[in-house]
């Protein structure tokens, strides 16, 4: 084996995949340590810093955050994809970076900003670069922990509402039934090694949420409204503890732990809930140069 077998070369992608622990850790010191941590960050990549994401709600266990929410949209075929903005260009301490972010999305009176992804080392997956050209198309993934998905669907075909019509009705066992049907998937992965795992959701309790039947904020009732559709809801599905990848109604274990119906990360017994949204504010870390 030579030396550089052995030590391959000090990549800007290792640099970061190896950040991954101390940036979860890290993020756990709330708006208070964001500027240090920013400032020691910064000068390494792109993009990155002080964000405040909507997330589903951290309930229980070592998790710092909630995990960040994807606006949903289908297309006139019932097709489900997460919106990404288009890429533009802006200046940061100097330098011009891309970003893809909309002010005032839809009217919610949040800024939507995929840096909301940046963590847990997908800030070097291509499908986060702003300027990725993919389809932004949900799919489903290889192994989906669904029977239903399993029977129905093949390795990336597109979710389509046709595939969520009994959503009112169905269960597998785990929690209550009719409050959601489930999906596992991949966003912004094709033509790439890097997968992008998410999580989608359709449920009446969203439906309400976004009608205003459910007590909420007006805040959450206006992000809700703005970024889910038909009772749709999806999010990056990577744990904020140690980035493992949870489930909703995938594991018994989770009813142990707290509640069957929330989402439920095996590593380290973290809760989130699917049906709370809250403001995150968190460091993203920098895309690599
Ligand atoms: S609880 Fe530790 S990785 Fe999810």
């Amino acid at each position: 084996m030579s030396e550089s077998d052995k030590y391959p070369e000090d990549s800007g992608r290792r640099r970061f995949v190896k950040g991954v622990v101390g940036g979860a850790a890290l993020a756990g010191v709330g708006a208070a340590g964001a500027t240090t941590i920013n400032s020691a960050t910064s000068s390494s990549g792109a993009g990155g810093g002080s964000t405040q994401a909507w997330a589903i709600e951290n309930t229980d266990g070592p998790a710092p955050r909630g995990m960040p929410v994807i606006p949903v949209e289908l297309d006139g075929e019932g097709n489900v994809r997460g919106v990404w903005p288009e890429a533009s260009s802006t200046t940061q301490n100097g330098v011009s970076i891309q970003v893809a972010e909309i002010e005032d999305y839809k009217g919610s009176g949040t800024t939507y900003s995929t840096e909301w992804y940046q963590y847990c080392g997908v800030e070097s997956y291509e499908g986060v670069q702003p300027a990725y050209d993919g389809d932004n198309y949900f799919r489903s993934g290889t192994s989906p922990a669904y029977t239903w998905q399993q029977e129905e669907l093949s390795q990336g075909e597109q979710l389509n509402i046709e595939h969520f019509q009994d959503y009112r009705e169905w269960g597998n066992g785990i929690g209550t039934p009719g409050i959601g049907k489930p999906a596992t998937g991949t966003w912004r992965s094709q033509d790439t090694e890097d997968t992008m795992p998410i999580q989608v959701i359709r449920s009446p309790i969203v439906e309400e949420i976004a009608n205003g039947e459910r007590d909420v904020s007006d805040q959450v009732q206006a992000w809700v409204s703005a970024s889910t559709q038909d009772g749709f809801i999806a999010w990056l599905n990577k744990c904020t503890h140690f980035c493992c990848v949870p489930g909703w109604k995938q594991s018994a274990s989770a009813a142990t732990f707290g509640d069957a119906d929330q989402v439920y990360c095996q590593c380290h017994q973290s809760l989130y809930d699917p049906f709370s949204l809250v403001r995150t504010l968190f460091t993203a870390r920098p895309r690599p140069d």
